[in-house]
């Protein structure tokens, strides 16, 4: 199985090159094995989606080397610092103010704060500082599947979507990183993992549990994974659009009749014909999702006219945050 490479300095160093590249990496960690891209680049983080067959966008965990790296990307408070502190590198991640404008919105689908986490596992870390820059990365599993705690078991889920395999042992954690949210005033706890709610509180004083299921749904009310939703209306499956709407387009936008005007949706004016794919790519259009609905959503237009997407592939996870970024 060439795809799974024993960590070393070279493996280490072709495994960097290529998530400079665009491509993906499977990596160890001490909680899981994670399926990395590059965090500034969408289409990376698009295939991250695509690899693991994920029908939603969740927000991904950025991961960077240490705390110096982290606060380039993200706000710490007091919170923050004492719990980065005390648990860095280790199994929490941190959701924060996002600082850094250069990350992939796809990779915080679309919000305004960020999960950062410092892995301590030594392959990480080595990985991380030879790429030198923040790293997305869900568990290295087909979306549904167990998460993976070797190599074998990467493979085994992923195969050659996985890209470049880096293989460094069993996860001593085995268990994905605990998440506290310290963007607001509250602190919730969003995801329980081998930092406990006890040992949180130890730090920051009170912690509100709100966890959800992984990769799917929040369960409990009041939770606080929020959804980005442009402040202008979407219209969905549009065959046509109307003189003051936008337009976000998925292939040819040529026979959208403008309505009352003719012509075609090439002639809207203002920045309010964007095209997600011209060529029906749903990777590309992934990619380009939340950065294209935030510029948009600026242009003054009554509503956003979105043209059909397939609901295949990658196409599910896109329809599902349209749906939600049109309020259900
Ligand atoms: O242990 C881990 O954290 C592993 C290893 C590979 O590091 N990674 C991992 O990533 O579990 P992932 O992408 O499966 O978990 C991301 C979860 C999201 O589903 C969401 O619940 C939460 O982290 N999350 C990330 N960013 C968030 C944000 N800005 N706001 C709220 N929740 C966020
Ligand atoms: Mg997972």
């Amino acid at each position: 199985m060439t795809r799974v490479h024993p960590a070393n300095d070279a493996t280490i160093a072709a495994a960097a090159a290529r998530l400079a590249a665009g491509d993906l990496v499977a990596f160890p960690t001490e909680t899981v094995y994670g399926l990395g891209a590059d965090a500034r680049n969408d289409h990376a983080v698009a295939a991250v989606y695509e690899a693991k067959g994920r029908p939603q966008f969740n927000p991904l965990i950025a991961h960077v080397a240490d705390l110096s790296a982290a606060e380039e990307i993200a706000v710490f408070d007091d919170r923050a610092y004492a719990l980065a502190q005390a648990y860095w590198p280790g199994p929490l991640t941190l959701v924060l103010p996002k600082k850094d404008q250069t990350l992939s919105k796809l990779a915080t689908a679309g919000l305004e704060t960020i999960g950062v986490r410092v892995p301590a596992h030594p392959v990480a870390q080595k990985l991380l500082r030879a790429f030198d820059g923040p790293v997305v990365a869900p568990s290295a599993n087909a979306s549904g599947r167990l998460s993976p705690t070797s190599a074998v078991h990467v493979d085994q889920s992923l195969g050659d979507k996985a890209g470049y395999i880096l293989a460094g042992g069993r996860s001593a954690v085995g268990l994905e990183s605990t998440i506290v949210d310290v963007s607001g005033e509250t602190a919730y706890l969003l995801r329980a993992g081998a930092v406990t709610q006890d040992d949180i509180e130890n730090l920051i004083g009170p912690v509100t549990p709100s966890l959800h299921a992984e990769g799917g749904d929040v369960r409990a009310p009041g939770q606080l994974l929020q959804h980005y939703a442009p402040c202008t209306a979407l219209r969905l499956n549009a065959v046509d659009v109307a003189p003051d709407e936008a337009l976000l387009a998925f292939g040819s936008a040529r026979f959208m009749g403008v309505r009352g005007g003719g012509g075609f949706a090439r002639d809207i004016s203002g920045g309010r014909y964007m095209n997600l794919s011209e060529n029906g790519d749903l990777t590309e259009a992934a990619a380009n999702l939340f950065a294209m609905l935030h510029a948009l959503d600026t242009v003054g237009a009554t509503s956003i006219a979105v043209m059909p997407i397939p609901d295949t592939g990658l196409g599910v996870a896109i329809n599902d945050r349209l749906r939600r970024a049109a309020g259900g």
